[in-house]
């Protein structure tokens, strides 16, 4: 029997301008690239201009993956944009690209789990679609964490990076199996016992204040590996697939230790790995659209290629999804 499908029909990505290498910490903190690149992978990230937002960058991404998808902003009905770093308190951050899109029509919102933003966006915009609610969503990733880390603190301020990625997803007949072309299953998981490893300390209701990153680095990463492998395999459960039939992992972007590790327990090459946190650090719900787009462009995924995506971040949020791209 027929099933609806909510199937990827374009992807882009946008990076600001401005590339800081990690040797540029050496000149206010106690550290170095050797490191930075050791601990984490990390080589550089891109930060935003000092006149640019989120919803500058977001808007940036969308109209790369508009184009690829061959419509306007006319053509989408739904706007779901993860952010853990808005413009403004409100509106959201997704009816100002809503705006700048041109799109007249339909409904936009922001979603916030962090890290696991986008993971959590693309399940929403897959129930919209399979429920009919909604026929043809855009699922943005847009970060600008540049503007909420401590450049006091050398554990955190040289992970992260600024960036947004987007995808066009559309209504389409599948026939059910694994083989459909679309999101086949999504893993969603969170856990507020720990709010406190991974944290803003400031907010509307608590400080009036926008607060700063902060992070028990070791306690996330202990609970990284598992999480992502548990719930990765619990995507591919769902969808009735198993991990040797993935051609592609498209991993958060937080860190290569994590990244490997999590493969490695998942019994899949880092061959088969996309890797992109050199160039681009941690950003947050935007990483896995990045990466997503730099994938294709390098030639990595292809039309048809089972992905499986995974993420964990600030919450605890974690989940996943498998992808026939
Ligand atoms: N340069 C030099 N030394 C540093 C730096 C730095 N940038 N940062 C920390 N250190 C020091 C510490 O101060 C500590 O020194 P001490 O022994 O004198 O106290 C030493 O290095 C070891 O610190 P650890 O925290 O034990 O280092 P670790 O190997 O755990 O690496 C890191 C830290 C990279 C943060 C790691 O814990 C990690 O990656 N954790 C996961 C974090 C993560 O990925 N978060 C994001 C996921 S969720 C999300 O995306 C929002």
């Amino acid at each position: 029997m027929g099933v609806i499908r909510a199937v990827i029909k374009g992807c882009g990505h946008y990076l600001p301008e401005r590339v800081v290498e990690n040797d540029e910490f050496t000149e206010t903190l106690d550290t170095s690239d050797e490191w930075i690149r050791a601990r984490t992978g990390i080589e550089r990230r891109h930060f935003a201009a000092d006149d640019q937002k989120t919803s500058d960058l977001a808007y940036e991404a969308a109209i790369v993956a508009l184009k690829n998808a061959g419509m306007t902003g006319n053509n989408l009905d739904t706007i779901i944009l993860a952010t853990a770093t808005p413009d403004q308190t409100f509106p959201s951050t997704a009816t100002r690209l809503q705006h700048a899109i041109g799109m007249t029509g339909g409904f936009a919102f922001d979603i916030q789990a962090v890290c696991a933003g986008f993971i959590y966006a693309l399940a929403n915009a897959t129930a919209l679609i399979e429920s009919g609610h909604a026929k043809t969503v855009m699922v943005i990733g847009a970060e600008t964490f540049s503007r909420i880390v401590d450049f006091t603190d050398r554990g955190t301020c040289v992970l992260f990076g600024d960036g947004a990625g987007a995808l066009v997803l559309q209504a389409e007949e599948g026939t059910g199996s694994g083989e459909d072309r679309g999101v086949l299953s999504t893993d969603l998981n969170s856990d507020g016992k720990y709010n406190d490893l991974l944290y803003v300390d400031g907010g509307v209701s608590s400080t009036q204040s926008t607060g700063k990153l902060r992070m028990n680095g070791q306690e996330v990463f202990k609970h990284a590996v598992s999480k992502l492998a548990s719930s990765g395999k619990k995507a591919l459960e769902v969808a009735g697939l198993q991990a040797s039939d993935v051609d592609w992992i498209v991993p958060h972007q937080a860190n290569l230790r994590i990244i490997s590790r999590t493969a490695k327990k998942m019994g899949v090459s880092m061959d088969n790995v996309v890797v992109t946190v050199q160039d681009h650090g941690n950003t947050s719900a935007a990483s896995i659209p990045l990466a997503l787009s730099v994938a294709e462009q390098r030639g990595q995924i292809k039309k048809g290629d089972l992905l499986l995506l995974e993420a964990i971040g600030g919450g605890l949020a974690w989940g996943a999804a498998a992808v026939r791209w």
